[in-house]
């Protein structure tokens, strides 16, 4: 064999010794806990043969706890770039069978090398967590690394979508390169994410917890909102991954990608001209309608076992990729609160940020009134949203359906935050507060001085409902555009979309806001 030929059949064996990571019985236990191996979840990410892998011989410098004795080729993450429906994207994922994907000094100038180079060709980055932590032989070195990505999460963010799949543990401060990119996705079952875990719990607060109930993937789905999405397996979390990304432009100075429509844009939904039910108290489904008018009734529904009182999620109109934000009635009357506030903003300026135009459809009694939510700070939870409407640029479509009160019409996406087009139903009632509310304040006097006071209250409330529960009030001044007939709203949004598609619209420059946090 010549001295070539050796030199390369080194190589091949070299990188079969990477490819193997922490060894065939640490793959094995990785697979008994129903996990697949870093290789493994790239391979089914990514388009099939697109993976270009870097770094693969880097390996850990630390002399520390006999840590000098062991080597991985690659040391605990595999990074590289590869596509996604012919899209560049970036990825890194932590591989558990080396030190549990603990992360090192090196581990950590590998991500921050692809998160880097995704900064510099303006593609989205995918990172998939599956972690103890910080490598705990490797002690300050291990942080400064945690900070050096965390650095770069924040500069990124914004510029190029980043993504987070949690695929295993992730605790420690090393939950906040997840919390700081635009969308986190947990495995049930097999994934948690906690500051400190079970044992110092108890040991500070003397609380028995689970893992599972500490941080499983239920728990941030449902009561902390710390994850936008959950998958049953790792093959679904890897599709929810692929198919997020096919709404989400390469950058921001991209738009989302336009699909070929195969949905009729001028489809009449006749459903829609009876779904609001006779009695105002009266919930009907909000996916329904979101259902008949969006492309094929395909919906990405983000955070959907969160604050259930508003949905958010990607859709399409005629192939072009927007941002739905909906009041649920059917969930807590569909008010606003703390949480359904902080959900939509959060999601508002992602939209903004990648120039995902927003459709806003609003049936909202009010803001969820009591000291629960006043102590909770519903004042600055509320101004969020507020703000993040006010402050978007991007094309705004508002349908009102039903109910626009008070505050929270101003909030959804008025024609005051600059909402580009605002429609409504002929069933939208506009106005400061409902009827009930309404007479209780200007009729308490008037009604203790009546015969009947019952009969007064109800009345006055009649009357106040035929004067001002309509939508013609607010189109009078120009405040909605158009009252429009519920099964044209798909074909009305479309064209609405079509003509901002040329918007033009500045902030004045600034360092930057100080959204009320
Ligand atoms: C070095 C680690 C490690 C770590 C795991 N390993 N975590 N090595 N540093 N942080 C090693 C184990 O020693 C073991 O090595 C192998 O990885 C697999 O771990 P197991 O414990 O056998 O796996 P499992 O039973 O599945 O338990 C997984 C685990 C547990 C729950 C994650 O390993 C664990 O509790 N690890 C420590 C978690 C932690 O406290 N991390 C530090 C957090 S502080 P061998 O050689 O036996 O196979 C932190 C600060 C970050 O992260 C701050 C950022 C700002």
């Amino acid at each position: 064999m010549s001295n070539q030929l050796e030199k390369v059949r080194e190589l091949i064996e070299l990188r079969a010794k990477a490819r193997i990571g922490g060894g065939e019985k640490a793959i094995e236990k990785q697979h008994a806990k129903g996990k697949y191996t870093a290789r493994e979840r790239i391979a089914q990410l990514l388009d099939e043969g697109s993976f270009e892998e870097l770094d693969m011989f880097v390996e850990h410098r630390c002399t520390n706890f006999g840590q000098e004795k062991k080597h991985f080729l690659g040391d605990g993450v595999v990074t590289g770039y590869g596509t996604i429906e012919g899209r560049l994207v970036y990825v890194f994922a932590q591989d558990f069978t080396v030190f549990g994907g603990s992360l090192s000094e090196t581990m950590s100038l590998k991500i921050c090398k692809v998160m880097d180079m995704a900064m510099k060709m303006g593609a989205p980055c995918i990172g998939i967590n599956d972690s103890g932590g910080a490598r705990i032989q490797e002690g300050i070195n291990a942080l400064a690394g945690y900070a050096e990505i965390f650095q770069r999460n924040i500069m990124a963010s914004g510029v190029i979508p980043q993504i987070s799949g949690i695929f295993g543990p992730c605790a420690g401060g090393a939950v906040y390169s997840p919390a700081l990119t635009d969308f986190t996705l947990m495995t049930e079952g097999t994934s948690y994410m906690f500051l400190t875990g079970p044992k110092v719990v108890k040991t500070v607060t003397g609380e028995d917890v689970t893992q599972e109930e500490l941080g499983g993937a239920s728990v941030h789905a449902s009561k902390s909102g710390v994850t936008h999405f959950t998958a049953a397996t790792e093959e679904e979390g890897l599709a929810t991954i692929r198919r997020l990304l096919s709404f989400l432009p390469q950058n921001n100075l991209e738009e989302a990608p336009l699909l070929n429509c195969t949905d009729p844009i001028d489809r009449i939904e006749d459903s829609l001209n009876e779904i609001i039910p006779d009695s105002p108290n009266k919930p009907y489904d909000m996916y329904e309608v979101i259902g008949a008018i969006v492309d094929n009734g395909e919906f990405l529904e983000v955070q959907q076992d969160y604050a259930k009182n508003i949905i958010i999620g990607f859709a399409r109109f005629n192939g072009q990729s927007v941002g739905v934000v909906a009041n649920q009635p059917k969930y807590l009357a569909g008010v606003l609160d703390s949480n359904a506030s902080r959900k939509a903003a959060r999601f508002v300026r992602f939209c903004d940020a990648f120039n995902i135009p927003l459709v806003t459809l609003v049936d909202v009694p009010g803001f969820l009134p009591g000291t629960g939510q006043e102590y909770n700070g519903v004042i600055l939870h509320g101004a969020k949203l507020l703000y993040a409407y006010g402050e978007a640029t991007v094309p705004k479509v508002t349908v009102t359906l039903r109910k626009s009160y008070g505050g929270s019409h101003i909030v959804m996406s008025c024609k005051q935050l600059r909402g580009d087009m605002n429609y409504a139903w002929p069933t939208s009632e506009i106005a400061v507060m409902g009827g009930a509310g309404a007479v209780e304040v200007l009729y308490a006097k008037g009604a203790a001085e009546s015969p009947d006071p019952a009969a007064f209250m109800a009345e006055k409330e009649a009357e106040y409902t035929k004067l001002f529960a309509n939508p013609y009030n607010a189109a009078k001044y120009g405040y909605i555009d158009d009252v429009i007939e519920p099964r044209n709203t798909r074909f009305r949004i479309i064209r609405a979309l079509q003509q901002l598609q040329t918007k033009k619209l500045l902030n004045p420059a600034k360092k930057h806001g100080n959204i009320p946090l």
